[in-house]
Parts: structure tokens; sequence; C-alpha cells
């Protein structure tokens, strides 16, 4: 088990700092800069013989489980905004609890690292009944949701044993990016966009590289937030997804109440608990919400949140209303913003990692949980 483990304590540990490698082994092959006919292009073998279709569905629907419904999340603006194409996302035991419509002009999309958990192999079953197009995006070759679906994509991360997901979370994001970059190759007016992201991509490795020289750092932001008993993360946009993956995570392994949040639903209800002794995490890199989210800062820090901010790096100052002494800031590389999500987990994985570890808790199998849930 040791040797598996190699230089590191656990597999969560592992996981974490292995993702420069998952990442750039889920992108091989998939991939092209240069070529006859177009610049940068996206391949991906297994949906060769139903993109057209994908392309052609009245709503694209994305459907799975915990950190997989996160990662679909995450995915979904870039997906809307390439294919043109409505995206709706669905919660595997919700949508069968419902008996929720899906159509035969749906295209629905099965995430799943496993490939095996029962709700949404259910879901799966329901939609195969009611016609769609069902495509999977599982980490898993030959299992049940890569069988039983009609064309798919693997993310090939690896083997993923750690029960809270890491590498698997990033390369779901990575794969959903290239299926959106593949369903809009056709538009011409986003031709730019989709070079830029491809580049973006080519690059993302050594960003994730960059980003988890922060370990020491998250260590020590872990000892600060030790014995407190809840924390909260507020995201948007492209990172909304990071707040419920970031606060998922703190949650399943360290045993800490944490509730990630919609920036924009923060006055709706969120902001009446802010006191100077709940420790909030706003995520407020560089993006089309970016001032929003200084605004949220401000809301927060006049009511004296204690605030913990995810920013750009060099932007300590545009976002700490009074200078770094009135929050504490945690500055990732900022890449193209629908990779983003990519990068800005990072800390919050190994921040959920610290946390359990000196809590003195099992972080690879937390108290109560599968790997894969396979009942209902
Ligand atoms: C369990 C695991 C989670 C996982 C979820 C969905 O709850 O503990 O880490 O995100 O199932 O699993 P799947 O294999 O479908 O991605």
């Amino acid at each position: 088990e040791q040797i598996n483990k190699g230089k590191y304590e656990h597999y969560m540990q592992k996981e974490i700092h292995e993702q420069p490698e998952s990442l750039t082994t889920t992108m091989r092959g998939r991939l092209k800069r240069g070529g006859s006919t177009k610049a940068k292009t996206v391949l991906l073998g297994g949906l060769k013989d139903h993109i057209k279709s994908i392309r052609r569905s009245r709503r694209i629907v994305f459907i799975g489980c915990g950190t997989s419904y996160n990662a679909a999340l995450a995915a979904r603006p870039i997906i809307e905004e390439l294919s043109g194409v409505p995206v709706t996302m669905e919660i595997a035991s919700d949508l069968v609890d419902r008996q929720g419509p899906i159509y035969r002009e749906d295209t629905a999309v099965f995430v799943s690292q496993s490939g095996e958990t029962a709700d949404t192999l259910l879901a799966l079953e329901y939609a195969l009944e009611n016609g769609a197009l069902c495509v999977g995006i599982t980490n898993t070759v030959g299992s049940a949701i890569a069988r039983n679906t009609h064309c798919g994509i693997h993310i090939n991360a690896g083997c993923e044993i750690g029960v809270a997901s890491t590498k698997a979370y990033t390369s779901q994001i990575v794969v959903m990016a290239m299926l959106a970059l593949a369903i809009g190759d056709d538009a011409i007016s986003s031709q730019a966009r989709r070079e830029a992201i491809i580049d973006g991509l080519f690059d993302l490795p050594n960003k994730v590289r960059e980003v988890l020289k922060l370990d020491q750092e998250m260590k020590e932001l872990a000892k600060l937030l030790i014995a407190e008993q809840s924390l909260l993360v507020f995201g948007r946009g492209y990172n909304f997804a990071t707040a419920l993956e970031g606060a998922l995570k703190v949650k399943e392994v360290s045993l800490m109440h944490s509730e990630g949040m919609l920036a924009g639903e923060m006055k709706h209800g969120p902001l009446a608990l802010v006191d100077e002794n709940l420790p909030i995490i706003v995520i407020a890199t560089r993006d089309a919400c970016f001032s929003k989210q200084q605004s949220v800062i401000q809301q927060l820090h006049a009511r004296k949140g204690r605030l913990i901010v995810v920013c750009s790096k060099g932007d300590v100052a545009a976002v700490c209303p009074g200078g770094s002494s009135s929050c504490r800031v945690i500055e990732v590389p900022q890449v193209e913003d629908c990779l983003q999500p990519v990068v800005n987990i990072i800390p919050l994985q190994l921040l959920a990692y610290h946390l359990t570890v000196l809590r003195g808790y099992n972080v690879d199998q937390p108290r109560n949980l599968a790997k894969s849930v396979t009942t209902q």
C-alpha cells in the first residue's frame, strides 16, 4: 500500500499532487495544434459518430451526483457559450424522484468517476427509456455507465483511491471543456475564443504545478481554522461550482460543517450569518463577475466578516478593502476564465486535506462514506 502512495502519506494527498500529470493524460492525443484546415482543434474519438446529433439537440442535460455533479456545473457556462444549446443540470436522484421531463431531442450527459453510482445508473435507464441520446463521462473503462450509454468520453485520470474525489474532478472539467470545444467546432464566430481555450488547456498542467506550491500556506490556514464549527464559501459564474465543491471537500473529509453558496444569493439569507467569528472564503479571481465579487467582499467587510479571499496573482489591493491586514488572501495563477475552476479548487482541496489530518480524522476513508455508492 505504501508503495502505491509513493512519497505521500495518504492517497488523497497523492491524488491532489498528481493533478499536473493526470490532466496531461486526460488531454493526451485529444488536442491538436497545427494541421492543414484548422489551426487548433479537439478530437474526441468516442463521440465522432454522434457529435452532429449533440449539436442539433434541443437541450443538453447534465446528470450526476456529488463531485461529478459539481464538475458538470463548472463546465456548464462554457458548454452554453460554445454550443448555443440550452443546458440544464440534474442531480441524478432528484431527476428519478421527480420523473422529470427527458425528451428524444435531448442529449443527456452522465458524469460519474466510478461509472457505477446507483442513482446515476437509474437516471440513465430512465433517459434511455425516454429516447434521449445518452453520453457517458467516466473514469472507469468497462463500467456500467460506459457500457450502457450510446457514446462517451473517458477522463483517463488514472485510478482514484481516496474517497473524496480530487483529480477526477479536475479531469472531468477539462473533458467537458473539450466537449464544449468539439460541439462548437463549426462556428466561425467563436474560433478565436476556442483557440485561446486550447492554448489555455496546453498550459494548464504548468499552472496547476504552480498553484500546488500553496501547500504550506494552506496548511498554515488549516491550523488557524482547526477548531472552527463552520465555514462558508461564496462563488459565482464559473466558480459557483468551486464554492460547492470546496465546501463539499471540507465537510466530507474534515467533518467540519461547510456550505458553498452562490454569491448572488448572499443578501437573500446567508448575510444574516456574518459576524467577526465565522470564516468565509470568497472566490474572486478575474473574470466577467469580478466587480460583483469585489462588491460582495465590501459588503462582508462592512459587517466585519472574517474573510479569506482567493484572487488572481497581484490582485491583493483590488480585493482587500483595507489592505491585506483586513483579510487573508490566497493568490492563484490566472488562466482562461472557463478553466479557472480547475486552478481555484486546488487550494481548497489542500485546505480540506490539511484540516482533516490536523483534526486527526481518516482522510482517505471518511466516516460513513463510500467511494462508489452502488445502492440507493
Ligand atoms: C460518492 C463519492 C463521491 C462521488 C460521488 C459520485 O459520494 O464519495 O466522491 O463524487 O459518489 O460518484 P461517481 O463515481 O458517480 O462520480
